[in-house]
């Protein structure tokens, strides 16, 4: 792997546990302003000294992300498509790598839709931004099974997908967890993080799915929704960390939630021009 490429990857995964915590804040580009994501700014701002890395869009990079922040960039590339069609899967690409390497970003995220109507144009898409990641230097994380893709939930589906992003050079792979999740990991031979998917029930039920994608070789998680809707993000982010880095058990990473909740935190948010 080249230095530049291999150097943007070392900076998002730790050189410790081997994992790493992303903070996905990308829902916009297709979901408009999710709930609690209304306003970027103040979402991400006390999150954003917690996260490994920051997966997001350009337009919410520059308008809620101070551009003294060192914290590495994962800029999704994709999109065109919103909530409101009835096929999602008609992505194109959006950001091109000049404007990825002028926003210094440290990789770059597309989905893809296997299966779907346009599974064909989303597979070429990563093959071609591969090629011009490996020429860049830049990682290319393939994201899988996004939105109404998610009802093919399970490990065959998500272990094809998974494969198939890594042939075709994804450096880093993004999916859901799943039953039989080892499966989906056996057979990918890149680094794997994990969505958290729609807000579950309870903090417990996404520590435990974050305790669970770990245990099957999980390299991290690139949570959203089960981080900044959570009555408490900041505590269920550094109890997320607990578990991806620390190996902490679900009843410990709790422990921390319950000590983090009480604990009052001022955040200023930052003003950008
Ligand atoms: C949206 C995405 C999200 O980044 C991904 O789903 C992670 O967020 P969440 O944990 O809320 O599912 O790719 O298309």
């Amino acid at each position: 792997m080249d230095w530049g490429l291999a150097n943007r990857i070392g900076r998002m995964f730790s050189p410790t546990s081997g994992n790493t915590v992303m903070l996905a804040v990308d829902h916009g580009y297709f979901m408009g302003p999710t709930h609690r994501l209304e306003d970027a700014r103040a979402t991400i701002a006390p999150l954003l000294p917690h996260a490994d890395a920051l997966a997001l869009t350009r337009g919410i990079l520059r308008r809620a992300v101070p551009p003294t922040a060192t914290t590495p960039i994962v800029l999704r590339v994709s999109g065109g498509v919103t909530v409101l069609h009835e096929d999602l899967s008609h992505e194109a690409i959006t950001t091109s790598m000049t404007e990825a390497l002028r926003l210094n970003a440290s990789a770059i995220a597309l989905s893809v839709f296997v299966g779907a109507p346009h599974e064909h144009e989303s597979l070429v898409h990563l093959g071609d931004l591969v090629n011009e990641g490996e020429t860049a230097g830049m990682p290319v994380m393939a994201i899988t099974a996004v939105g109404k893709e998610l009802e093919k939930r399970d490990a065959r589906y998500l272990a094809l997908a998974c494969r198939v992003s890594a042939e075709l050079g994804a450096h880093i792979v993004k999916t859901y967890y799943c039953e039989n999740f080892s499966k989906v990991v056996q057979g990918c031979p890149v680094p794997l993080v994990v969505a958290g998917g729609p807000k579950l029930d309870s903090d417990k039920a996404a520590l435990e799915l974050a305790r669970a994608a770990i245990d099957e070789g999980a390299h991290g998680i690139d949570m959203g929704r089960n981080i900044w809707q959570s009555d408490h993000p900041v505590a269920m982010l550094k109890a997320l960390r607990k578990i991806v880095h620390e190996k902490a058990t679900v009843s410990e990473a709790l422990d921390v939630l319950a000590t983090e909740k009480n604990k009052r935190t001022t955040t200023t948010v930052p003003a950008i021009a």
